[in-house]
């Protein structure tokens, strides 16, 4: 049941220290620096890995993929329903990852045969134990976030980012041509801490104060560079989901090449900005010049906070945590305006958990 909470939803994000400690349990050894998946499956030779995903779990792709590409693996994040079209064949030595919760979407299921059937090696990133994508694919990686009731997904993409963050650590370690992220020894020991940073988030946090603020406005945009510009889309994909508000969610960059057309002061912009971002910064004082409120969620630190007009805090770990962090702080702002409006936040209208038809 729900226990002492409202909805699944906010119990499902009150979970997370939890399902994050599950997630990372007996897989980052932070002596050696190293984490230790059970992957049996060869990756010393990979040249290239497709991250393949719907909604939220392409959102964790996305994640993934920055991090990969930033220990010079080539990564791609593909929407499970481009794959067919916008894929080709893929080349040899591919790694296929199926980012999939249920473990039974059925677009990513048929780029994951799509994949199989030209002999990429094929991993499934899920939380379901022996669904589909778990049998199908050569490896199943279990997320072990527990089961997930609210339609939104909010646990189980914290702990798809970590579980991807890991599998990034093991090929960096195993594959040939890869480098390990830069400073790793911190990455893996604040990884091991995140559990404890989320709770404090959850004790500490603005969001519900912010969303009586931020109720009835024209439209809501996500800003974010790298690992912030994920965290930004699952923000606003969240936020459409269980508000049924416009929200978008974009790489900071592109404000200025479209959607700053659309910006006045009934359209509050949040900055995420947990990583090297200047350019968010300079990027969220063009919406500020036309009159939109800029609420940051950074550290406390950050230069962001100098300009912004409301904050929602996270602590100064790696970016990979930092930015995890804030994607908390925007599930809560997502919960709380849902819930000011009324909305049927663990069932929202048109929307079903498991999406069985392409
Ligand atoms: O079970 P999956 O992870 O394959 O589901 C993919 C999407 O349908 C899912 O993430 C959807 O976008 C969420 N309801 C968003 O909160």
């Amino acid at each position: 049941g729900k226990g002492q909470y409202d909805h699944f939803m906010l119990k499902e994000i009150h979970t997370q220290p939890t399902s994050l400690q599950k997630t990372i349990e007996g897989r980052i050894d932070a002596d050696e620096h190293v984490t230790d998946l059970d992957v049996d499956l060869d990756l010393t030779d990979i040249d290239t890995v497709h991250l393949v995903g719907c909604g939220t779990s392409y959102h964790a792709a996305l994640f993934g993929s920055s991090i990969l590409n930033r220990c010079d693996v080539s990564a791609r994040a593909i929407r499970a329903s481009e794959y067919d079209v916008n894929t080709g064949t893929p080349p040899e030595n591919t790694l296929f990852v199926a980012v999939t919760q249920s473990g039974e979407t059925a677009d990513t299921l048929q780029a994951l045969r799509q994949a199989s059937d030209v002999g990429a090696s094929t991993l499934a990133v899920t939380n379901v134990v022996q669904s589909t994508a778990a049998r199908e694919a050569d490896e199943p990686l279990y997320i072990r976030a527990g089961p997930e009731i609210g339609v939104a997904a909010t646990k189980t993409f914290s702990s798809q980012a970590v579980m991807l963050t890991m599998l990034s650590q093991h090929i960096a370690r195993v594959n040939e041509t890869a480098t390990r992220v830069n400073n790793v020894g911190q990455l893996l020991s604040d990884l091991r801490a995140l559990p404890s940073a989320v709770d404090r988030i959850l004790q500490s946090s603005d969001a519900a104060g912010l969303a009586q603020e931020h109720l009835d406005k024209n439209a809501y945009f996500f800003i974010g560079r790298g690992l912030g510009c994920s965290v930004a889309k699952e923000g606003a994909l969240k936020f459409k989901e269980i508000t049924y508000e416009h929200a978008e969610g974009f790489a900071s960059g592109e404000l200025k090449h479209g959607p700053l057309a659309l910006v006045t002061e009934r359209t509050p912009v949040f900055a995420v900005c947990a990583d090297d971002c200047d350019k968010t910064v300079t990027n969220a004082k063009e919406a500020q010049t036309r009159g939109a409120p800029i609420v940051a969620v950074s550290p406390p630190s950050h230069k962001i906070v100098d300009t912004a007009d409301a904050h929602l805090s996270v602590p100064d770990m790696h970016p990979v945590c930092s930015n995890l962090l804030a994607n908390v702080q925007l599930q809560l702002l997502s919960y709380y305006c849902a819930t000011e409006l009324d909305r049927a936040i663990d069932k929202p209208r048109n929307l079903a958990k498991s999406v069985t038809v392409e």
